[in-house]
């Protein structure tokens, strides 16, 4: 279960607060699946980063699973981050320096899986997202769709419980969106992992089972 609790994240620039996330609170069962809508800077990336434990909110809190993470030790929430998260970042955030298949094994070899299992998955996975040809290939040897689609398997290969995606299908064209929405709907509802996903996709928020419409930082709704 995620809980978000009075959750307020304030930037500062040039001497002014910006309020991106204001008083934000909801709660999400495990295994549940909820869209993040709204426009653009309306603290939907910011939502998400926190609820991943990438930043800290400037008050209230996050707790998963009973645990509040702002109180996570460094040790103890790199364990929690490689065991239970898959993140699909905004901007696909690939190593540049290793091959697609290397960056896709990376989330298992950190978890301590042998190299020839963590090979496999990930030509599996790579099928998946029709990438199978491209294992080799470079981040920069790939156009913006195919990175987007690699990032997409880095971030479910390890078969996360927790699946936060930003805008994942932003970049790709309707066939492939659709291949990868259902990839993310596959996990949540076969494998029981939480998936929330940021979208401007009306489509896809629909099947989801809540969705939260963020407005200049506050909920504006949610069902
Ligand atoms: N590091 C930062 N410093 C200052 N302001 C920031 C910072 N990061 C985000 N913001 C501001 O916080 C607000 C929310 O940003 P956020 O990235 O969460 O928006 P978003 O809803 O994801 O937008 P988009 O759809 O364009 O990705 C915006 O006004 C943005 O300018
Ligand atoms: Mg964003």
């Amino acid at each position: 279960m995620i809980e978000v609790k009075k959750v307020s994240k304030i930037f500062t620039h040039a001497q002014k607060e910006i309020y991106a996330l204001n008083d934000v609170s909801f709660q999400l069962s495990s295994g549940d699946s909820l869209a993040i809508c709204g426009g653009s800077g309306a603290g939907k990336s910011t939502l998400l980063n926190l609820i991943g434990g990438l930043d800290q909110p400037s008050s209230g809190q996050v707790i998963i699973n009973g645990k509040d993470t702002g109180a996570f030790k460094e040790k103890e929430e790199a364990q929690f981050r490689n065991e239970n998260l898959g993140f699909v970042f905004q901007f696909h955030h690939l190593l540049q320096d290793f091959s697609i298949e290397e960056n896709i094994m990376m989330p298992l070899l950190i978890k301590g899986t042998s190299k020839k299992q963590a090979k496999e998955s990930a030509q599996t996975i790579l099928n998946q997202v029709s990438l199978e040809k491209m294992y080799d290939r470079f981040p920069r040897e790939l156009s913006g769709g195919e990175q987007q689609r690699a990032a997409i398997a880095r971030a479910i290969v390890h078969k996360p419980k927790l699946l936060l995606a930003d805008e994942p299908t932003g970049n790709l064209d309707d066939e492939n969106a659709h291949h990868v929405f259902e990839l993310l709907c596959e996990l949540n509802h076969d494998l029981r992992a939480t998936l929330i996903m940021v979208t401007h996709s009306q489509t896809y928020a629909k099947k989801l089972n809540h969705i939260i419409e963020l407005n200049a930082g506050v909920v504006a709704n949610y069902h």
